[in-house]
């Protein structure tokens, strides 16, 4: 007996999407396509309008059917299959060599690896059961991330259905991607945009990112992202016995797989791997920022296992920071919140790797003069790691009349106070009467990890010492919203919002107040335990450099700045003045698992009020604030969000929901009903 035939359009349709399905998977994964985009467009529009006509033959993994769904709220947080660890890292050869040795020290010589090329995209998680795509996740913590299937459901490589043609498909299979940007969609989104007056993204990177993280799928669709597909997170069945294997698996099950992955056997095959990807790297059309280095039997990788963060299997060889030749245009002193005078070079705006960089922090007048770095000179600049740009050497140019070498005033640029000289750095005595330490000083005070005072950045410290509202540290205490709003860009609103914002960080902690200080040497670190010793300020204020130098990471030189820094009269002024305004309490004892963390609360929360959630946080050293920025860690949004939800997706700042925020806390040992 043969089975009845399906009813005439069920059996078009279903012709239709293999057809479709199969010339979309040749286009954008093969990128070999056999069809023209007009004939393409035409089968697409016939299924259309048939699912239209049968809207019961619609299925999910429809070809049409990438684009669903309403805008969501908010995404919500769901677990990994298995963990997404992160990967151990280096650009040195040695840390190559020794990931080598270990490795066939445990398993030994006859270790073989594969070499793929590491993309700077988003990782993500990609789930498929009975071979349909259900969930797509980012890489959030690494146990859990967000939810993002339909965003990931509108990348056109992305299979919604696995291949069967090759391969049986596994009743369950997770795997990892890198969701990337290639670089021509890239100048064309950020002059999209530019041209709607938004701001463009630093990175592909960034934007990849932010493109997997719209709440209204059909902005995703918008955005050109492509995958790779590396690695099987979890697979229900026979998992492929190596990397190679895998990679094949990846391939048949109609995956894009980058070509060029490749075996090799030993260091020296890894590094001329990594040549070549170095040299290729500006060609290709997307960024690269490394190679990444995997044991190719899976027996192995099990073997040697991992730490709690990374694959003891996995190593990623990164490249050396970008390089680019501009000119230079000025060098000028620069005076930091500590006194410290530092040459800055004005560049010729360069591009590294996707940033604009036109200045660079010079260090020191020795250094200046041993580069022999002179206004004018053509120079070559590098972000080392990839962030912070420097200038590494001046390129000779035959015939070029020079500019006189640089040499640092005498006195200082801010305040006219001879300047001093310690080693090769210079600074200015006058720690709080000039100008520029001044501000640096309020900023630094006002700054996150200090008094944490919202609305008080650089721009505001600059202008309240400029106007002469504050020429002594301590008055910033005493501001009054009206003289505030005497000033440029202050209105009663944000005047009072400063104001207010003072006057609560007058109650800190004893570490953010003797972070804000600003004494030499004394970052968050040393700040934190400091205060977890002393227990109070007075205390710490009267310890000896003995006494420092008995607590864990100080020694002779910085015990010798703090006491030195303590000593001056000047300081002890305004530490006295500071201390009437603000009484920092000794560290909790328990309960930091939060700290650092700032959280915003938006909507309604079912369980409790806003106020329980607040000091619910706050129990756990996070700081919850009233508006979203980029520093924000989390949005808690509850029912009827406003518009901080929608800032938070604008700056891509992490959603939780009611559900993933009660998670949270009790992940962190706070009961929550
Ligand atoms: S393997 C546990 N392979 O690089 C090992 N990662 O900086 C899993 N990445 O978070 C990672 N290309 O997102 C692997 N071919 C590749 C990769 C790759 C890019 C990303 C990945 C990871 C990040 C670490």
């Amino acid at each position: 007996m043969t089975e009845p035939k399906p009813a005439p359009p069920a059996a078009r349709i279903r012709e239709l999407r293999e057809t479709l399905r199969h010339h979309s998977y040749l286009y954008h994964v093969r990128d070999r396509p056999e069809i023209s985009d007009e004939l393409y467009d035409r089968l697409f529009h016939e299924l259309e309008d048939l699912e239209q006509d049968h809207p019961d033959l619609v299925t999910p993994d429809s070809p049409t059917q990438r684009v669903g769904g309403a805008p969501l709220d908010a995404f919500q947080s769901i677990p990994h299959t298995a963990p997404m660890l992160s990967l151990d890292s280096a650009a040195d050869v040695p840390a190559l060599e020794r990931f080598d040795e270990r490795l066939r020290k445990a398993l030994g010589e006859t270790v073989s690896y594969v070499v793929e090329p590491k993309l700077d995209g988003a990782s993500v998680e990609l789930v498929y059961e009975a071979g349909l795509l259900t969930r797509a996740a980012t890489r959030g913590d690494g146990r859990r991330g967000e939810d993002i299937t339909e965003n990931v459901r509108t990348i056109k490589s992305v299979p919604l259905s696995l291949r069967t043609e090759d391969r049986a498909v596994p009743p369950l299979l997770a795997l990892r991607a890198e969701v990337i940007m290639n670089l021509p969609a890239f100048d064309e989104l950020n002059a999209r945009l530019l041209a709607a007056d938004a701001a463009p993204f630093a990175n592909p990177r960034n934007a990849a990112a932010g493109a997997l993280r719209q709440l209204d799928p059909k902005t995703t669709a918008e955005r050109p992202l492509e995958i790779y597909v590396y690695d099987i997170l979890a697979i229900e069945g026979r998992p492929p016995p190596t990397q190679v294997e895998t990679l094949e698996a990846l391939r048949e099950w109609g995956f894009p797989v980058s070509q060029w992955c490749r075996p090799a056997k030993n260091v020296e095959e890894i590094l001329a791997f990594h040549s070549e990807m170095e040299e290729s790297r500006d060609d290709l059309a997307f960024e690269i920022d490394g190679i990444v280095i995997k044991l190719d039997d899976v027996a192995d990788r099990d073997e040697v296992g991992a730490t709690s963060h990374h694959p003891r299997w996995a190593f990623a060889f990164k490249f050396p920071p970008r390089k680019e030749v501009t000119r230079l245009l000025s060098i000028l002193p620069s005076v930091g919140r500590t006194g410290v005078v530092t040459p800055i070079a004005f560049m010729r705006p360069v591009e590294l790797g996707g940033v604009t960089v036109s200045r660079a922090n010079l260090h020191n007048r020795e250094e200046v003069a041993r580069k022999d770095i002179r206004e004018g000179d053509r120079v070559r600049v590098q972000r080392a790691g990839d962030v912070i740009p420097q200038v590494i050497e001046r390129i000779e140019e035959p015939g070029r009349k020079r500019a006189e070498p640089w040499v640092m005033p005498s006195k200082c640029p801010s305040c006219q106070t001879p300047l001093l000289e310690r080693g090769p750095y210079t600074f200015c005595p006058n720690l709080f009467d000039c100008q520029a330490q001044l501000a640096g000083r309020i900023q630094h005070l006002a700054s996150r990890n200090a008094l944490d005072i919202e609305g008080l950045g650089d721009e505001t410290a600059v202008l309240l010492v400029r106007e002469g509202v504050i020429d002594h540290l301590p008055q910033l205490f005493e501001l009054d919203a009206e003289r505030l709003m005497s000033l440029e860009g202050f209105a009663e609103k944000s005047a009072t919002n400063l104001v207010c914002a003072i006057a609560e960080a007058r109650e800190t902690e004893l570490a953010r107040f003797v972070y804000g200080l600003g004494i030499p040497e004394v970052g968050v670190a040393v700040a934190r335990e400091l205060a977890g010793h002393f227990r109070s300020f007075e205390d710490f204020r009267a310890a000896d450099e003995e006494t420092l130098q008995s607590i864990d990471g100080i020694g002779p030189k910085m015990s010798e700045q703090i006491t030195n820094f303590l000593a001056r009269p000047e300081v002890a002024v305004v530490v006295d003045e500071l201390r009437s305004f603000i009484n920092p309490a000794p560290p909790e004892r328990a309960g930091e698992a939060l700290a650092g963390l700032r959280f915003v609360l938006t909507g309604g929360l079912e369980s409790m009020s806003r106020g329980d959630a607040k000091k619910l946080l706050e129990s756990q050293g996070a700081k919850v604030v009233s508006s979203v920025s980029k520093n924000t860690n989390y949005v808690v949004a509850g029912e009827n969000p406003g518009s901080k939800l929608e800032r938070a997706q604008t700056l891509g700042v992490d959603v939780l929901d009611e559900a993933a925020f009660r998670a949270l806390m009790n992940d962190h040992g706070t009961d929550v009903p």
